[in-house]
This record gives structure tokens, C-alpha cells and sequence, in this order.
């Protein structure tokens, strides 16, 4: 039987940073010893209070269907979270619960691309790796939006003039940033909300690591900027933040004409999340302490990792302000992204993520994850230092 597949999915190229996580999964089955920094994923448990709450969730009966949208109780925490963490005005109506941030970003590109159109997604560059795929599988044409690490990826009014269109639907922003660790300055919150009025262009703002920021540095939500507030989708989880990658808990916040739109594809779809997972995001809510906890210590794993990072010959690595990843530039006898990564694997025994895996802007860059054992950190930065040095003296 020769199968035939939908021709858009086709052209989808695989995760960059699944496959190396792949690889550096079955390099050490095969007994190389082995340091990942490749994976995304917060390195603590759920917090006590919410796994408790998903027991009880079960032991009491939650193992029914729920509303579509996601419970009620669960859609008001969240609003009032928003409201007095992120200063974006909203209420249970302008919140939807979707399968993780992830399929609530699919979902949102979904109900505003016309497949096939043509229609145009501005992604700002360097950017988390399923962005582009997404806007491809919805119908949609990803357009980067190249910022530079010279300028630690600020945004300038000129560089998103010169990728817009009449085509232009939709401009994806992710702060705190995955792969860079930038926040959202004031000032190019402002440049946004303008650029979004004067374009008519909607933006998506994922804000997934909204609350690991380091330093009380500030990262503004763009949907606060009131005059932009109805240009806004917000996108946020308790995956990062809270450590429940497992329980698939995404939400986006946005105008509710737009809300009620999307939440059809959560009738169709999905029909809702799991009602025990929503039960412990509730409790998770309040684990305010344990949120806090986890980002003062990757905080102080940030310190020394990228410290160590800078001491090494021909790399440079500018202190990420939010997330827990570190972007380094890697000068090593002129080597792209990928044979960095690879000669890091090779040499070092370092897995590590490929900068060009993450669009524009990732020349001869790797994102290494700090959420990672500090032991692990340590080995990795002696490995590094070693291997480079045999090319950079
Ligand atoms: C920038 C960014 N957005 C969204 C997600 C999706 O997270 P989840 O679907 O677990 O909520 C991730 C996960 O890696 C991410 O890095």
C-alpha cells in the first residue's frame, strides 16, 4: 500500500531539539558517559500540594468530562493571576485551557490563518523551535524576523517595517525568551503595541516563562499596554513555571471574541483538558513559594554556568534575565552552529542544541539548559573548556 500524506505536513522538518535529546538518549543507552544541557524541561517534581490535589482529584471522582474552555474555578485563579502578576486586564471569559501552551499556540494560529492563503506569520528571531512548523501545519507562511546578537536581540521599529506585508496576519513574540533568556523592555513593548496599531497586526505573546526572571528584572506583558490590549493573544502554561510538564496545562488569555472562536476547536478537538490536572493547577496556584524557590536556584546556577562559559577561549554568552537556558556564541575555528554542537558532543561528550535550529540569529550559537544538576554543570563546563581550548589557545 504506498500511503499518502497531507503535502503541507510533509514539508514540516523534525524537532531539532527532540532529535538531538534522541540522540544524547541513545549515546548513553550505548554507554557513552554522557552530559545533556539539550532538554527543556524544568528539573524539579511538581510541588507536593498540587500532586496531592490530583489524588484527591481522582480518589473524589474528577474523572469525568469538563467544560470545554476548561473549569470555571481554575479560569478565575488564572484571571486574577494575570491581572495582579502581569497588569493585563481580563476575567474568566477571556481565559481558554488547552493540552499545553504548545496546542494553545496551534490552536490560536489555526482560527486566525486562512490555510493556504498565503497569509503571513512575522516570528521574531532567534526563536523556540515549533513556531515555524506550527504556522506551517495550520497553512500559514512563517516569516523570521532576524534580531542580533550584537545588539543582544533588542527590537527595532525598522526590522519588523521590513519583513511586513500586506499579507501579514500575525507577529509571534516569546518573553522571557527561548532560546536567549531576553525579557521585554518597556520601551520595545511600546515599539510593539505601535507596530501592531499601525499594521493591524495581531501578536501572539508567549509568555510561558513569564515568571522565571532573574534579578527583579522586569518583562513586560505586552496585553498590559491598554491601547494594544485588544491586539493581544497571551499565551502562558504551568508547565515551566511551576514544573508540570506531564499534566499538559496550557491557557491563552485574549479579547473573548477570539476566545470563543478558538474554543471551538477545543469542542472538536480535544472536547477538554483532563479534569485531575486542572484540579492540581489549581493548587498550584498557591505554591507561590516553591515557584520562587526554583527560580532562586536556577538563578544561582545561571551565575556560575555562564560565568564559566565566559572564561573560555571564543565564547560568549550574555547573561540571560529570564528562562533557564544559555545562549552562547562559540567561536571555534570558524565552525556553523551545527558542527559546534556536534564537535561539543564528539569532544566533550556535551549535548547541546544547535543555534540554527532556532532560525535567524543563531550563527555559530548553542542553547545549553541550565535547569540541569549542578554537578552536571560543573563536569560539563571543565569538559567544554577542555575541548575548545584544544583549538582556541
Ligand atoms: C517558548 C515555548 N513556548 C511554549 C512551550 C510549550 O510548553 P507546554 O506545551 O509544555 O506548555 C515551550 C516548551 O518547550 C517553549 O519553550
Amino acid at each position: 500500500m504506498e500511503y499518502r500524506f497531507n503535502e503541507t505536513l510533509k514539508t514540516i522538518p523534525p524537532s531539532a531539539s527532540l532529535a538531538i535529546g534522541e540522540k544524547a538518549k541513545a549515546l548513553k543507552a550505548a554507554g557513552v558517559d554522557l552530559i545533556t544541557l539539550a532538554t527543556g524541561e524544568p528539573d524539579f517534581d511538581t510541588p507536593d500540594a498540587a500532586r496531592i490535589a490530583g489524588i484527591k482529584a481522582i480518589a473524589e471522582g474528577h474523572t469525568h468530562y469538563t467544560e470545554s474552555r476548561g473549569i470555571k474555578p481554575l479560569r478565575e485563579g488564572i484571571a486574577r493571576m494575570l491581572k495582579e502578576d502581569c497588569g493585563i486586564a481580563c476575567d474568566a471569559s477571556n481565559i481558554l485551557m488547552a493540552p499545553g501552551g504548545k496546542y494553545a499556540i496551534y490552536e490560536t494560529v489555526r482560527t486566525l490563518i486562512n490555510p493556504n492563503a498565503g497569509e503571513e506569520v512575522m516570528i521574531l528571531n532567534p526563536c523556540w523551535v515549533s513556531y515555524a512548523p506550527i504556522v506551517m501545519a495550520a497553512g500559514g507562511v512563517p516569516v523570521g524576523v532576524g534580531l542580533s546578537f550584537k545588539d543582544n536581540y533588542r527590537i527595532n521599529r525598522d526590522i519588523l517595517e521590513s519583513c511586513v506585508t500586506d499579507k501579514t496576519r500575525l507577529l509571534i513574540i516569546n518573553y522571557p525568551t527561548n532560546p536567549t533568556g531576553c525579557v521585554l523592555s518597556r520601551e520595545e513593548a511600546e515599539i510593539l503595541a505601535d507596530f501592531a496599531i499601525a499594521h493591524d497586526v495581531l501578536v501572539l505573546a508567549d509568555e510561558v516563562y513569564g515568571r522565571i526572571v532573574y534579578d527583579g528584572a522586569e518583562n513586560v506583558s505586552l496585553a498590559s499596554i491598554e491601547r494594544a490590549a485588544d491586539h493581544v493573544i497571551t499565551i502562558n502554561g504551568f508547565s515551566k513555571c511551576v514544573a508540570m510538564t506531564g499534566w499538559r496545562l496550557g491557557y491563552l488569555c485574549a479579547p473573548k471574541e477570539i476566545v470563543d472562536m478558538v474554543q471551538m476547536l477545543n469542542q472538536h478537538t480535544i472536547s477538554c483538558l483532563s479534569d485531575i490536572s486542572m484540579e492540581a493547577a489549581l493548587a498550584a496556584l498557591d505554591c507561590k513559594e516553591e515557584m520562587d524557590e526554583m527560580v532562586e536556584s536556577y538563578r544561582r546556577r545561571r551565575d556560575f554556568f555562564v560565568e564559566g562559559l565566559n572564561s573560555i577561549p571564543g565564547v560568549t554568552c550574555h547573561l540571560p534575565k529570564g528562562a533557564f537556558y544559555a545562549w552562547a556564541k562559540m567561536d571555534i575555528g570558524g565552525r556553523s552552529s551545527q558542527e559546534v554542537a556536534s564537535y561539543l558532543l564528539e569532544e566533550a561528550r556535551v549535548a547541546t542544541v544547535p543555534g540554527d535550529a532556532y532560525g535567524l540569529g543563531g550563527e555559530s550559537c548553542v542553547r545549553m539548559s541550565f535547569a540541569t544538576a549542578e554537578k552536571d554543570l560543573r563536569e560539563a563546563l571543565r569538559r567544554m573548556d577542555e575541548a575548545i581550548r584544544k583549538i582556541n589557545k
